[in-house]
């Protein structure tokens, strides 16, 4: 039984987010004192996740990623990858993260089941680290950095979120890493989304930016056609890098059309897209496999096939109010 939408596109990939609280504060996604958090008893618990995954799994999904907020900052993390990992089914587990609490976790991680990890770094100056996570150390996320390449969490994939005037100054130094390290650098179009006071107009930049910066720095990017999954990067390589340059084109050249994912929010909403305001609570249904089923089906019954949102900033599939940040929604 696969979960196919009515545009045909085949879900085999399922986002958790499994908390919404963050140890950072990053400008694009939240405002500087936060997101509204929900309370404790609100998230949805390992145990119904797990129902969740398990009943996905039954359905087509293979592909976990774990997000937040920031995954590492739940406690119980590393078990709950443990069981994720342990399930049948499950053929590639992930957790997209910001690399602070890395140091300390990634070995049990790997240990329990981790297979690779995305990593959110949007620039390589301490200061400007800083600024943009508001209170992040860049010497803490580079020491978790190397801890996912030392437990080869493999491919470790960083992401860079281009901002205009912010770190838009840094494309050659990112590609100088990825020259350097086997890490796949993805470069990532700023999107109107987030609970923060939106500065989107004068930062927002197309990813034809990074092109054209690799050109005159005399670093071609070279398109790697083979390297594409449904996933929404473009992967290149550089010339004599050991890692790989990926261009996320959220908002110029939308990936819609190939999007094989689903996601459940940390309060235990089943949502089919991340720009789309409908989203279906798992909690009455949890002990029904069936009636759960069903739910999958109803979601990706609704399933938009595609987000209209516009560089300019306006979003027509979400009604006003509706906009969640990242770390509600997992990114
Ligand atoms: N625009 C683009 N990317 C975003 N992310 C979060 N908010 C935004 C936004 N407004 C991405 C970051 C982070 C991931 C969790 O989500 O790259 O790595
Ligand atoms: Fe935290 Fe990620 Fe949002 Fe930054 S983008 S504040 S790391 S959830």
């Amino acid at each position: 039984m696969s979960l196919i939408d009515a545009y045909g596109r085949k879900h085999d990939y399922l986002r958790v987010s499994v908390t919404d609280r963050c140890n950072l504060r990053c400008i694009y996604c939240m405002s500087e004192e936060g997101i509204e958090q929900i309370s404790h008893n609100e998230i949805l618990c390992y145990e119904d996740m797990l129902k969740v995954i398990r009943t996905g799994t039954e359905m087509g999904i293979t592909k976990i990623r774990v997000t937040g907020g920031e995954p590492l900052v739940r406690l119980g993390i590393v078990d709950f990858i443990r069981e994720i990992a342990a399930l049948p089914g499950v053929s590639d587990l992930a957790m997209t993260t910001n690399g602070i609490l890395l140091p300390r976790y990634a070995a049990g991680l790997k240990t329990a089941g981790l297979k690779r990890i995305n990593i959110s770094l949007d620039s390589l100056k301490p200061l400007v680290y800083n600024s943009i996570t508001r209170c992040g150390k860049l010497e803490d996320v580079l020491a978790g950095i190397s801890a996912a390449l030392e437990n080869d969490l493999q491919p470790v994939k960083i992401n860079v979120v281009l901002m205009k005037g912010i770190n838009d100054g840094e494309v050659e130094d990112f590609l100088q890493l990825a020259r350097e390290k086997p890490l796949h650098i993805r470069f990532i179009e700023y999107m109107p989304i987030g609970d923060h006071d939106h500065s989107y107009g004068n930062h927002y930049l197309p990813l034809s930016f990074v092109e054209e910066t690799a050109k005159k720095a005399g670093l071609p990017l070279t398109p790697v056609p083979t390297y594409r999954g449904p996933g929404p990067a473009d992967y290149y390589t550089l010339p004599g890098g050991k890692g790989m340059i990926g261009l996320i084109h959220a908002i110029s050249k939308h990936f819609c059309s190939t999007c094989n994912r689903l996601r459940l929010t940390s309060e235990g909403n089943l949502k089919a897209c991340l720009y789309w305001q409908e989203e279906k609570s798992v909690r009455p249904v949890i002990d029904n496999p069936d009636a759960l089923k069903a739910l999958f089906r109803k979601v990706l019954a609704n399933k938009p096939a595609e987000h209209q949102m516009a560089s300019d900033g306006r979003c027509g599939a979400v009604q006003p109010g509706t906009m969640r940040s990242m770390s509600k929604t997992g990114g």
